[in-house]
């Protein structure tokens, strides 16, 4: 896996930490003590996630014809990833897919949340064909329309070609106000991607939860209201209740991939065909 970051773990506790409830107000901003791999890891994504590298990402994995795989095969093969040099802090990609599932079933939830739960990092497979990390993780972003400032490390912007194209540069920048953020091109990243190979199957606040999970502009610092329509702000309310499992599930009981299995493969069954499309 090519990319500053030792293992994409690292880049999770870095986010988990910055939104860690515990955390006094002023602390928030304050990422002074990010590792340099988290540092480096953010001036890649915001400097090379261009409008016109979006799109052209958009093209090339939109169609869906990398690949078909069951559910569980994809959980699989998104498990290949080896990406940690430290093995004592291992969880695999397949662990914190199922503990997100786990605490959103032990809450309760209705069955298609626990199965967004399961799915929602699916997109990382994109690692393994080749894209680097800044193009997988990462919070993302509009792109077309002027960053907000509070993006983290929103200074890297300043050496994205796009900040020396005013018409990309302006508030609402090629966008209509409130005119709804399925026009919107966010940053490119496992979030979009699996958007698209999900959106036949699910129901919408679980395509919304997979969407926008990563947009932490948007669902956690109240940024790009203006880009928003109604809609978008009563489903945001599901991509809010799902953050938590996501960030702060790791810290639940490790999970036994093997028990869990069955009952996973008849809740896949219930929404999703043998094989789809990635
Ligand atoms: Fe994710
Ligand atoms: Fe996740």
């Amino acid at each position: 896996m090519t990319g500053p970051l030792n293992n994409l773990e690292q880049l999770d506790e870095f986010v988990a930490s910055r939104y860690d409830p515990s955390k006094a107000e002023d602390q928030f901003r304050d990422h002074s003590g990010a590792q340099p791999g988290v540092r480096e890891f953010y001036r890649l994504n915001h400097i090379h996630q261009t409008r016109d590298f979006v799109l052209e990402k958009k093209r090339r994995y939109l169609g869906l014809d990398k690949t078909r795989m069951g559910i569980w095969e994809a959980l699989e093969y998104l498990n290949t990833l080896v990406d940690d040099s430290d093995p004592d802090t291992d969880l695999s990609q397949i662990e914190h897919n199922l503990q997100t599932a786990e605490a959103i079933r032990r809450d309760g939830q209705p069955r298609w949340f626990v199965l967004a739960g399961l799915v929602h990092d699916l997109g990382k497979v994109l690692c393994l064909w080749g894209e680097p990390q800044w193009a997988v993780v990462g919070d993302t972003f509009p792109t077309g329309c002027a960053y907000s400032d509070k993006i983290v490390f929103h200074e890297f912007f300043r050496d994205n070609p796009d900040y020396g194209r005013p018409e990309y540069q302006s508030k609402l920048g090629i966008y209509e106000e409130n005119g709804g953020l399925d026009k919107v091109d966010l940053s490119w990243g496992h979030d979009e991607y699996l958007y698209w190979a999900m959106r036949d199957y699910l129901p919408e606040p679980a395509l919304y939860m997979i969407r926008y999970h990563s947009f932490y502009p948007g669902h956690q610092e109240g940024a790009y209201d203006y880009l928003m329509n109604a809609h978008d702000r009563e489903m945001f309310d599901w991509v809010r209740k799902f953050n938590p499992y996501d960030l702060y599930s790791k810290a639940g009981e490790k999970v036994d991939v093997r028990n869990l299995r069955p009952y996973y493969e008849e809740l896949i069954r219930e929404y999703f065909p043998e094989k789809i499309r990635f």
